[in-house]
């Protein structure tokens, strides 16, 4: 098994271990016992991880209180569940010495987080990411959180794991599309952050498809390296954190106007196109750059063009309600080569004007 250790310094324990490795879930839960002996524990899934065996496979016959979220999905990240969850715990009789387990994907992750963080005014959690987006983005990062009717995320925390364990084999039962949508997340990490993974992925995508464990591995490593070292660096988003947010500004308006049929990741990849557009307009692109870009997202099937449908006024009107916007316009992450953030007077996202990006929308 792999260990990275994550260091933020605002955190009482100084941070927290990252542990990879292949086919681990069912040898997990001793080891889980071990590294947090003086805690009761509670895990939070959903029903497609139940159903998936994966539940069964990480407590084997243990009689351990769970909490399974159903519908599984982005309706049921509310306050309620929330509720429902601590009510849960207080049920089963458990207080500030829990360890919250959470088994699944970014929706379990986040309301899991979200909960621990405010049970009993903060109790441990333990991230088992179970999807491409939760091993390469949300169980990495400390941000927790539920949606309200209004928005995403609208409650939240910051509030780091006690520990992540991302097990590879655990992909194997993700229905497709949300597989290669969450693998987005990993090309924008090499695109901003290291170049050699970029080559890799680019070499490696038909083993990433057919998702073996040796690759997934490597990408599962990498990925947390990538968001630990700016996590580290930048626990709180005030600045290199930023960089993370690549494509995403776009990509965020792309997704609410497709009212959010595409996913996330498939709406960020045509962000991270409308990005290299708007590089090439700065000339701040090499020749070829976004060819190699474009070439990886085709290959993972994911869109890289506007849908039809999608008027540009309608996208520059989201742009402007970002919730990073100040005055109604948001800054822009852009690279100056892949594997580098392009900066201006040190800051990551920088000033990109309206009638630019204009242009870049009727170009894509
Ligand atoms: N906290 C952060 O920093 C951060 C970062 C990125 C995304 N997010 C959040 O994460 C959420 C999206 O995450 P997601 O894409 O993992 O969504 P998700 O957790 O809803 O999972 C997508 C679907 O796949 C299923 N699933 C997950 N793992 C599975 C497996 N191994 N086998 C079978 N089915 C499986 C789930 O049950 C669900 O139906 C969003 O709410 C987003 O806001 C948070
Ligand atoms: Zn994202």
């Amino acid at each position: 098994m792999l260990e990275l250790d994550i260091k933020i310094p605002a955190m009482p324990e100084g941070g927290y271990p990252i542990r990879i490795g292949t086919d681990i879930l069912g040898s997990l839960w001793p080891r889980i016992e071990a590294d947090f002996d003086k805690y009761s524990k509670f895990v939070v899934t959903d029903e497609n991880l139940v159903s998936a065996g994966h539940l069964q496979k990480l407590l084997g016959q243990r009689d351990i209180p769970a909490f399974t979220i159903s519908p599984a999905g982005e309706a049921s990240k509310t306050i309620d569940t929330a509720i429902a969850i601590i009510e849960a715990m207080e049920k089963a009789y458990l207080g500030r010495d829990t360890l919250v387990v959470a088994l699944g994907g970014g929706t379990v992750g986040d309301i899991a987080g979200f909960a621990a963080a405010v049970f009993k005014r903060g109790v441990p959690v333990l991230q088992i990411p179970t999807s491409t987006v939760a091993q390469a983005d949300s169980a990495v990062g400390g941000k927790t959180g539920v949606d309200s009717s209004m928005s995403k995320n609208a409650f939240g925390a910051f509030w780091h794991p006690a520990g992540v364990y991302i097990d590879t084999v655990i992909l194997k039962t993700l229905d497709e599309r949300q597989f290669r949508a969450g693998l987005v997340e990993s090309v924008k990490h090499a695109i901003i952050a290291d170049s050699e993974y970029f080559d890799f992925l680019e070499e490696n995508l038909d083993a990433v498809l057919q998702r073996k464990p040796d690759v997934l591995e490597k990408i599962a490593e990498r990925n947390c390296r990538i968001k630990g070292s700016v996590v580290e660096a930048d626990p709180r988003e005030q600045n290199q954190r930023r960089s993370l947010n690549y494509g995403h500004t776009i990509g965020h308006a792309v997704e609410a106007a497709s009212g959010f049929e595409l996913l996330h990741g498939e709406a960020v990849a045509i962000g991270i196109i409308a990005a290299g557009l708007i590089e090439i307009e700065m000339e701040l692109a090499q020749p070829g750059r976004l060819d190699r870009i474009r070439g990886i997202l085709e290959k993972l099937g994911v869109p890289v063009k506007l849908p039809a449908d999608m008027a540009e006024e309608k996208l520059i009107d989201l742009i402007k309600r970002d919730k990073k916007a100040v005055n109604k316009w948001p800054r822009f992450v852009l690279i100056s080569r892949i594997g580098e953030v392009y900066r201006q007077d040190g800051q990551y996202a920088v000033e990109v004007s309206a009638e630019l990006v204009t242009t870049v929308l009727q170009k894509l």
